[in-house]
Parts: structure tokens; C-alpha cells; sequence
């Protein structure tokens, strides 16, 4: 294999973007099994006070991330994260105004391997969220394990992650005076197993949760499509029913995350690591679909309003695909 090595000479800024980007696959691969780790290993030292300490105020913070986390501005407005959105870089598009009096549901697509797009746009201020969309809080649903590691919660839930359980959506959207945005990457980590790039699989036929949801609260529904976002890793082929793919959703079934074989570049070459490509992802907001407050819907009107979303999600890529360089033979698969 040919190694291509990254120019010496890179302007700072880029080596900046690099950096970030670099922090946030740590971030998402390896600080959780760190943090874990660190508050084990602290335990059995002198500093055992620490985590015993951690620990309590672990038990009085356990809900936290179902009731709409912890958010800090200031993190959230970190320089870093605009480096991180140089890196692709990451656009917010809008097609619509929302009413800030209402609650929504925003439906993510696709994944992606490490849903980058979702995050540069919902968790951090670099994107132009708060001036798309003034009045409104965006709260991303991440899978709720992801809260029950110390410290690393902590970190999780001052960009604005929060829980993904039903309790947790409850929260966002029952706010009576308007203004939430839950973010729901509705293909979860099944489709992360889809995530290779040119592929247009959404994992959505079974998934009707969200439906159920913005039934209950009367929340409006906006789908969500991330141009780009399977564009940024390969992955190793696993096609339904090879070994891989089977072991894979094996796992999953066990352990709630899906592990998708994937690479991309390095740090300093271009030819293997885990760093993503330097490609644009565009994440563009459709319009809403109103939904109607039903406490008790039938299966006939959860299946209505799901057909009516798979319609909107349709028509909201066939109006963009061309824009982002997808050919007009191509369009998108439900499964
Ligand atoms: C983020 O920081 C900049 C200054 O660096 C400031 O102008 C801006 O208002 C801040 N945004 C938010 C949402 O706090
Ligand atoms: C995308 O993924 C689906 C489901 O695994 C598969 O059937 C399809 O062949 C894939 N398409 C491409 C272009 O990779």
C-alpha cells in the first residue's frame, strides 16, 4: 500500500481544524472507557475520597440527562467546535421558519458513523443555530448508557446531549410555552452499520417512536436530511448476512451501540486512521409537518403520520439531492 503523507507546510488554521476534529473521535471512541476507568483506578489510591465523593452526587444527579441535562453556553461556544466545523465544514441550511410558541421533532437522517453533522449543528454555537432558529433550544437524543459513565456525562451534557429515553423526549417536548427541539437521529445505531459512503439506506420502516411522541405532546414533526454525512469514513463491507454483519447486529442486540468497522485518514497521511475526509456535510431542515395533540392514537393514525413523514423526508432530499452532488437516478431506500 502507497502512503500518501499530509504537506509539512499546512496553514495553522488547518492544522487547527485537525486538532479538533482529532479531540472529538477521541471524545466519541475512547474518553467514556477512560473516564471509567480513571474513577476505578482513583478508588484504590489516596485520592479514594474523589469518586466516593462523585459517587453520591452521582445518585442525586441520575435523572439529569431525562430532564433536559445541563447545558453550558460557554462550552457550547468553544472556539474549538468552530474549528471542528471548518474541518468538513458543516452547514446548517433552513427551509422554513418554526413558531417559537411550539415544541418539534426533529427527525436526523442518516447516522453517518459518528453523526458528525448532528453534532456541529445541534451541540455546538458554531453553525448558526441561534440565528436560524432564534427562540429555540435544540436538545440531541444520544443512546442513555452514554450517561452512566462519571465525568464523562458531565462533559456530554454541557453541549446539550441528553438522553434518548422516553422519559427523556417527554421532558423536552412537554414545555408549555414552545420553543424545544428534540433532535432524534431516528435510524440510530442499526443504520451506522448502513454508513458507507453513497448509500441512501434509512433505517425507518419499523422505527415509530418518534411518531408516537409527537402524537402524544402534539409536537410538530421537521425532517432532517444530512447531505454528506455517509461520505466521511469507509467501511469495512458488511452486507446483510456475511459474518461481520451478523456478529454486528448480534452485538447489538446485547449492547444497545452498533460497532461499524470504519477507517478513513490519519493525522499526518491520507491513506488509513480514523480520522474522517475533509468533505461538506449540509444539513438541511425541512418543513414542518403540523401534528394535532392525540393522546390516544389508533395504529391507523401512528401509520398515517408516518407515512406522511416518510412522504415529507422524500420530497425534502429529491428538492436538495442535486445541490449536493447526488445523481438524479439515485434516491433514497426505506427499510
Ligand atoms: C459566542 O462567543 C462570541 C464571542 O467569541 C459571542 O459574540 C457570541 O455571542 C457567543 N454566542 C453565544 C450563543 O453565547
Ligand atoms: C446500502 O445498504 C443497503 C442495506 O445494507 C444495501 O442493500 C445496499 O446495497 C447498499 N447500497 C450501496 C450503494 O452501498
Amino acid at each position: 500500500m502507497k502512503v500518501e503523507f499530509a504537506p509539512v507546510h499546512i496553514p495553522l488554521a488547518r492544522r487547527l481544524q485537525t486538532a479538533a476534529v482529532f479531540q472529538w473521535v477521541f471524545s466519541f471512541l475512547l474518553l467514556a472507557q477512560c473516564c471509567c476507568g480513571i474513577f476505578i483506578t482513583l478508588f484504590f489510591g489516596k485520592y479514594w475520597l474523589l469518586p466516593v465523593l462523585y459517587a453520591v452526587w452521582l445518585y442525586f444527579d441520575w435523572e439529569t440527562p431525562q430532564t433536559g441535562g445541563r447545558r453550558s453556553k460557554w462550552i457550547r461556544n468553544w472556539t474549538v467546535w468552530r474549528y471542528f466545523k471548518d474541518y468538513f465544514p458543516v452547514h446548517l441550511i433552513k427551509t422554513s421558519d418554526l413558531e417559537p410558541s411550539h415544541n418539534y421533532l426533529f427527525g436526523f437522517h442518516p447516522h453517518g458513523i459518528l453523526v458528525a453533522g448532528a453534532f456541529a449543528n445541534f451541540c455546538t454555537e458554531h453553525t448558526g443555530f441561534k440565528e436560524l432558529f432564534p427562540g429555540f433550544t435544540p436538545y440531541l437524543h444520544i443512546l442513555p448508557l452514554w450517561f452512566g459513565c462519571p465525568f464523562f456525562r458531565d462533559y456530554a451534557m454541557s453541549v446539550g446531549l441528553v438522553s434518548a429515553s422516553k422519559k427523556s423526549v417527554s421532558h423536552v417536548l412537554n414545555n408549555d410555552r414552545g420553543g424545544n427541539i428534540a433532535v432524534i437521529v431516528i435510524g440510530g445505531a442499526e443504520e451506522s452499520l448502513d454508513a458507507h459512503p453513497g448509500n441512501l439506506t434509512l433505517s425507518i420502516f419499523k422505527r415509530k417512536g418518534f411518531i408516537k411522541m409527537a402524537l402524544k405532546y402534539g409536537a410538530h414533526l421537521v425532517p432532517v436530511f444530512s447531505f454528506g454525512e455517509n461520505e466521511l469514513f469507509k467501511q469495512v463491507e458488511n452486507p446483510r448476512g456475511s459474518w461481520l454483519r451478523t456478529l454486528q447486529e448480534r452485538l447489538q442486540k446485547i449492547m444497545g451501540f452498533a460497532l461499524p468497522v470504519f477507517h478513513a485518514r490519519g493525522i499526518f497521511q491520507y491513506s488509513f486512521g480514523l480520522m474522517p475526509y475533509r468533505k461538506p456535510i449540509h444539513t438541511v431542515v425541512g418543513k414542518p409537518i403540523p401534528v394535532k395533540q392525540n393522546l390516544n392514537p389508533t395504529l391507523e393514525e401512528i401509520e398515517q403520520l408516518h407515512q406522511t413523514y416518510l412522504q415529507e423526508l422524500r420530497t425534502l432530499f429529491e428538492e436538495h439531492k442535486e445541490k449536493y452532488g447526488i445523481p438524479d437516478h439515485e434516491s433514497l431506500s426505506f427499510k
